[in-house]
């Protein structure tokens, strides 16, 4: 049998931050087993972004939830993934929760369902600082009032008092941020953050991620189904489809010279301003899972697709 395909990850990156190699994650269900990520591998520098990209149930939060060790407990899960020099699948659960929400945070797909409703939102991410840090509950919400500032909430010392129901969707969305941000990560994994959210608030988000990014050297996840999103902050993209990469490259690459077809189908779908309205949008054309599937090939330095023939760079 052939070697399972690996990336040279030096190509892409220096120093990987975080590295997976060959993921499977997998539901049994009455109908039999979901496979949800097949075989899938990538990595992130330290401060590098990665975006992943793909429709929906293409396996990308349960990429995210992998990482995170918070996959319900009836999934199947191997390969490995090395966070700094952790192997975090078989890492004892109290190491992890030592990693989790300090080391390696995460802004999680539903953000109306992240917060809790009845408690201040000063509170909440008070309450992040002391699961990792013993300070006393004064210096704690010093703190929160000072990361709320961080994510530019105006009145910070006043917005930390109120409930969720109190905030407009952009500004919970930027306590979401300031709770991931407040334990100084090394790895933000963003999961959908701006998909709930309008254009306008959309926008400010991303720049307020990527401002915070290079403020605090931080690597990062980014998760959406919009190619268009993730090119505003990733550096490298993964495109996934039925939870495998069918492409991966440095953002411009992926743009110029996309090498699947999946891919073209999703830069087809973004909106321009020259797309006519009168027109409907570009869908993306269903790909066929092959039983043998094609493995990834490099088609340029540092640009792997799923394709039968590598196409002239
Ligand atoms: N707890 C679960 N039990 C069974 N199947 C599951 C479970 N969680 C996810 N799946 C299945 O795994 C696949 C990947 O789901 P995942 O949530 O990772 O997709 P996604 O790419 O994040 O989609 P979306 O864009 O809708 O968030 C889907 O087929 C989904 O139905
Ligand atoms: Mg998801």
């Amino acid at each position: 049998m052939a070697k399972p395909f690996v990336p040279e990850i030096r190509e892409i990156v220096n120093t990987p931050l975080l590295q997976i190699e060959n993921l499977n994650v997998s539901f049994p269900t009455q109908t039999g087993e979901v496979a949800a990520v097949r075989d899938l591998s990538f990595s992130i520098a330290e401060a590098g972004t990665l975006g992943l990209v793909g429709e929906s149930g293409s396996g990308k939060s349960a990429t995210a939830l992998a990482i995170m060790r918070l996959l319900p407990p009836q999934a199947r899960l191997s390969g490995r993934i090395r966070f700094s020099d952790e192997d975090l699948p078989s890492l004892p659960e109290d190491s992890m929760r030592r990693i989790r929400g300090a080391r390696i945070s995460m802004i999680f797909q539903e953000p109306m369902t992240a917060l809790n409703p009845v408690m201040r939102v000063g509170d909440q991410v008070a309450e992040a600082i002391l699961a990792h840090f013993s300070l006393s509950r004064q210096d704690a919400w010093r703190r929160t009032v000072e990361a709320l500032g961080e994510v530019a909430i105006p009145d910070p010392e006043q917005r930390a008092r109120d409930y969720p129901h109190q905030l407009s969707g952009g500004q919970r969305q930027r306590v979401m941020i300031a709770m991931a941000l407040v334990n100084h990560p090394q790895l933000l994994i963003a999961d959908e953050p701006t998909t709930a959210l309008d254009v306008t608030i959309q926008a400010q988000i991303l720049d307020l991620l990527s401002s915070v990014r290079e403020k605090y050297r931080l690597a990062m996840l980014f998760i959406s189904h919009d190619l268009g999103v993730v090119s505003r902050v990733a550096d490298q993209v993964a495109v996934m489809y039925a939870g495998e990469i069918v492409e991966m490259g440095g953002v411009e690459r992926i743009f110029s010279s996309p090498a699947h077809a999946y891919t073209h189908g999703l830069i087809g779908a973004i909106p321009t301003l020259r797309t006519s309205r009168s027109e409907p949008l570009a869908t993306v054309e269903k790909q066929n899972r092959r039983a043998n599937p094609i493995p990834l090939t490099q088609v340029a330095p540092g640009h792997w697709a799923r394709v039968a023939k590598a196409p002239q760079a």
